[in-house]
């Protein structure tokens, strides 16, 4: 292994990747984890993610010198590309449903969890934790609102490939620019839910630091993901 090359850790049942990764961070070492399933596979917002035999499940622990916390929209727009680019190998066309879904016809095909330590103004590590549903089976409560790439595809897909292809795609540098291209409803009617009200507005683009650019009843208005869900 040369120093450019990551260590991938390699498991066949864990609870979460993202967990198992947190958990070694103190050893300082980065790594990918990759599972071929999980028990308590986790979502953003406290939700569970349904992890069966099939799927892409990994997390890559990474540590920084000097990187402003001000840019950790910069760490998702690495990950978001990198699963966009790797299921547009397979001919399907993907597209970012802000901040962290990836959507295919509709359909939720991969979600993405970062969890970030930070120093100060600093951020010192983050585990960018992604789950894509490959060729496994989704529970029935899932079915309508999500996909896999071999249903997209409609034949067999080669799960080892699109993690090798992924974890290729992960190790290059992106910008925000690629995140945009691949930015779904941009102009399109959304609905926003801040706190627990309904607003109708337009999607307008995301800008540098990741937070969302809305038009809402003529007027321009910037949220956080911290501070609205798109519907
Ligand atoms: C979401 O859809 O809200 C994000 C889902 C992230 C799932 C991935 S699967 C690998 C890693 N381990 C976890 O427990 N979660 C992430």
């Amino acid at each position: 292994m040369n120093a450019k090359e990551e260590k991938i850790i390699r498991l066949n049942e864990v609870g979460s990747t993202n967990d198992y990764a947190k958990a070694r961070r103190g050893e300082g070492v980065p790594f990918t984890v990759v599972a071929r399933r999980q028990t308590g596979g986790r979502g953003t917002k406290g939700r569970s993610f349904s992890s069966e035999e099939g799927g892409a499940y990994l997390s890559k622990l990474s540590f920084y010198e000097s990187f402003p916390a001000k840019d950790a929209f910069q760490i998702m727009i690495g990950a978001a590309v990198a699963v966009c680019e790797t299921v547009k190998e397979y001919g399907v066309t993907p597209v970012i449903k802000w901040p962290n879904d990836i959507f295919v016809n509709g359909k939720k095909i991969c979600g993405i969890l970062i969890e970030n330590t930070f120093s100060g103004q600093w951020i010192a590590s983050s585990v960018v934790g992604i789950g894509l549903n490959v060729c496994n089976c989704l529970p029935e409560a899932l079915r309508e609102i999500g996909t896999t790439l071999k249903e997209e595809c409609g034949k067999e897909v080669c799960l080892e490939e699109v993690i090798e292809k992924l974890l290729l795609e992960l190790s290059l540098p992106r910008s925000v620019e690629e995140y945009r291209a691949y930015l779904g409803y941009v102009g399109e009617r959304i609905s926003l839910l801040i706190g627990d009200k309904r607003v109708p507005a337009t999607l307008l683009c995301v800008d540098e630091q990741g937070r969302l650019c809305v038009e809402i009843e003529g007027e321009k208005a910037v949220f956080s993901a911290a501070e609205v869900t798109l519907r």
